[in-house]
């Protein structure tokens, strides 16, 4: 059956260009994984503070060689995009990413971590934030939606500084390894200015 609406972005908005490297401020940028992070991310997986509010686990050098290559399919696939956080080293402290991706709604979801060692440096804020700024200034995004558990304050703090409105609870809909958690949703708009942001 034919479609009465006209799919909000084409076929090939994000395929067909490279996946960019975006600034997040001196000694921070958002760039595409690549194989030699697979130690980082095996490290990053293994540690309690980012399993506590994961639903899935790393097996070994070859999962993780497996997890930083898939993000090129996916983003060729345009379902999925992933970028590394990496530090003045080149060094990845963390992730920010878009999770199922409609180009005929023009949204996708958000999704971030940070090692513990690099958090409460304001890391997953700035990388929100210039990811949020690229994906509706640059890839033409129209919503992006975030959820976490109420029980992790800290990224209910990094959704709201990153202009991520609360729409509501989403009661029991994820399991995690104790058991269900309701889930806060929130989202921003292309139409929503951030006043957290400066200069995008
Ligand atoms: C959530 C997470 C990404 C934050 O990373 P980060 O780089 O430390 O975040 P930022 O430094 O940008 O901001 C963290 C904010 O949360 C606050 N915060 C940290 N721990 C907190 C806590 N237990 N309770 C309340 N606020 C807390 C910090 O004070 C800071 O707010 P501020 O800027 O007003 O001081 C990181 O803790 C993480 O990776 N957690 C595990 C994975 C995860 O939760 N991902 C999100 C799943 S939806």
């Amino acid at each position: 059956m034919p479609l009465l609406v006209a799919p909000a972005l084409p076929v090939g908005s994000l395929s067909a260009q490279e996946q960019p490297h975006l600034p997040v401020r001196p000694g921070l940028t958002l760039r595409p994984w690549r194989d030699d992070d697979a130690t980082a991310v095996r490290a990053a997986f293994d540690s309690p503070a980012i399993q506590r509010w994961h639903v899935r686990r790393l097996d070994g050098d070859d999962e993780a060689r497996a997890w930083t290559a898939q993000w090129a399919r996916r983003w060729r696939d345009e379902t999925d995009a992933s970028w590394a956080i990496v530090d003045a080293d080149d060094q990845p402290v963390g992730q920010v990413g878009l999770r199922g991706v409609l180009l005929t709604e023009a949204s996708a979801q958000v999704s971030y971590w940070v090692v513990p060692a690099a958090r409460g440096r304001g890391i997953a804020t700035g990388a929100l934030l210039a990811l949020a700024w690229w994906s509706f200034a640059r890839a033409g995004l129209h919503r992006l939606s975030l959820e976490h558990s109420t029980a992790n304050a800290a990224s209910c703090r990094v959704a709201t500084q990153g202009g991520f409105t609360v729409e509501g609870v989403l009661r029991e809909s994820v399991r995690h390894a104790d058991g269900w958690h309701d889930m806060h949703l929130h989202a921003r708009l292309a139409s929503q200015p951030n006043t957290a942001e400066s200069g995008t």
